[in-house]
């Protein structure tokens, strides 16, 4: 018999949807009595969190876990889990690669998480991927942070993008209702947070699966009507919310970010490519044009946003041309951020099975040259903050110099300046910047 509480490992891999799970996992496993632990070779369980968007995603869980999976043989109460995407493209597959897992758990499943120990310690091996309706949390999450935090709007996708494993992995689009939502801003408030971000894959789509219709045939709760329903919550003093599909953004809700003031100006607003032909091949139900337009309109109500987005090079059947348009986009729009990727064949999707495949030669030198546009075009971006005075939000000590904290501008660029954490952490303090670099800055607070 052991007396010490048994201690638990959350690796998380992906998305900021599966770091927000993880969240709910682990106040389910501390809940159950379990203490954490930040080195899983102390841990009797182990929970890895996947993701499986692209090829090397997937590898870097494949190697974790067979190193977790040695360790078992000599301690056999270690218990293992896969959660998250992999898990759900995998499923009973998993277990035949790594049969010493306990547990294989889809995204769907986070919250249920107790339910499956508990048959799991009653001496079964579990797979549990089938599409459910989600849960409504009743868990207390562990948050990361005591100062920002994540709440879910919508779970799953209802796009089909020709490369993408999402659908496939996340299931049907599933909003939570409007009361959920705001009951979950208030008790964060209550705990004291300062800042919100609203998670969905497609958070510009939220409400399309919930009844009712305006009298004008409009969805009657959209993301836009989300925005003015939580936003008077006391003591919540940002709102941001990720990630936003072309498709659907509109400008009823640019309208609604300028007005409201706690809605911070930056958006993530993926484009995929700067080609139409290759966005119709990749079925993302935009032209490069509309893209612009939003971008210009946001841009007409709030002149100083920050415009972030996703990126992918060397979809199949991509000519140099084609790149170039992304270039193009790229060089025109001069992203705050823009997250590049390779196009990764996926298992499940169209695109895999294509026969236009690039190979990885020309797909790296794309990669390259599109990366060294972002960090010039970054830098460009980041002169407009020098001299500014910036409201910054902080949230924690600089890892890598004591004597400075860090936290984030309304425009989500990293800001470090000299000063306390005891005394600053979770306060927006006004910062006037002394340097810029291409994705940070620093600065010096005044008056404090
Ligand atoms: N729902 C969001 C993106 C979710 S996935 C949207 O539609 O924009 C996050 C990013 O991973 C995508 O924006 C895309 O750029 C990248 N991605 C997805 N599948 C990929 C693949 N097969 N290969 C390379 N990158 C991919
Ligand atoms: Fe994937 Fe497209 Fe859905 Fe985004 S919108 S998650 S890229 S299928
Ligand atoms: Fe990855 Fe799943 Fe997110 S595949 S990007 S963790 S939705």
């Amino acid at each position: 018999m052991t007396t010490s509480p048994r201690r638990y490992h959350i690796t998380t891999f992906g998305c900021q949807m599966n770091k927000a799970d993880s969240e709910r996992m682990a106040g389910i496993l501390e809940d159950m009595g379990f203490a954490f632990s930040e080195d899983p070779n102390d841990a009797d369980l182990i929970l890895y969190n996947t993701c499986t968007i692209r090829d090397n995603a997937e590898h870097k869980v494949y190697s974790y876990l067979g190193r977790q999976a040695k360790r078992k043989h000599s301690q056999p109460d270690l218990t293992l889990i896969v959660a998250g995407c992999v898990a759900q493209q995998e499923g009973e597959a998993l277990l035949r690669r790594v049969p010493e897992l306990d547990l294989v758990m889809g995204p769907q499943h986070a919250n249920r998480l107790q339910d499956l120990l508990e048959q799991v310690f009653e001496g079964n091996q579990v797979v549990a991927t089938e599409p459910v309706h989600i849960m409504e949390d009743i868990t207390k999450p562990r948050r990361d942070s005591k100062v920002t935090a994540w709440v879910n709007v919508i779970y799953g996708c209802n796009e089909r993008c020709t490369y993408c494993v999402v659908p496939n992995v996340r299931g049907v689009e599933q909003s939570r209702t409007p009361e959920a939502i705001r009951a979950e801003i208030e008790e964060i408030a209550a705990q004291g947070y300062k800042e919100v971000t609203l998670l969905g894959q497609n958070i510009d789509a939220y409400g399309r699966d919930l009844p009712g219709v305006t009298p004008e045939g409009r969805h009657l709760h959209t993301l836009t009507d989300l925005l003015y329903y939580v936003h008077d919550v006391p003591g919540i003093e940002r709102i941001r919310f990720a990630t936003s599909h072309p498709r659907y953004f509109t400008e009823r809700l640019i309208k609604a970010c300028a007005e409201l003031p706690k809605v911070c100006e930056h958006f993530h607003i993926p484009f995929q490519s700067g080609d139409n032909d290759i966005l119709k091949a990749m079925a993302r139900g935009y032209t490069q044009e509309k893209y612009r337009r939003i971008i210009d309109t946001i841009r007409q109500y709030m002149p100083d946003a920050s415009i972030s987005a996703d990126a992918i090079v060397g979809f199949p059947g991509e000519t140099e041309a084609q790149f170039e348009n992304t270039l193009k986009l790229t060089e025109d729009i001069g992203f705050d951020l823009l997250n590049t990727a390779a196009y990764s064949p996926r298992p499940g999707t169209p695109a895999a099975l294509w026969d236009n495949q690039l190979s990885e030669e020309v797909k790296a030198d794309r990669l390259q040259r599109l990366n060294h546009l972002v960090s010039i075009k970054a830098s460009d971006r980041s002169q407009r903050y020098q001299n500014r005075i910036e409201e910054v939000l902080v949230e924690d000590q600089n890892p890598k110099d004591p004597t400075q904290v860090m936290g984030r501008t309304r425009g989500n660029r990293l800001t470090f300046f000299t000063g306390n954490i005891n005394a600053l952490k979770g306060k927006i303090v006004k910062i006037k910047i002394t340097e810029v670099r291409a994705f940070s800055l620093t600065g010096e607070a005044i008056n404090l």
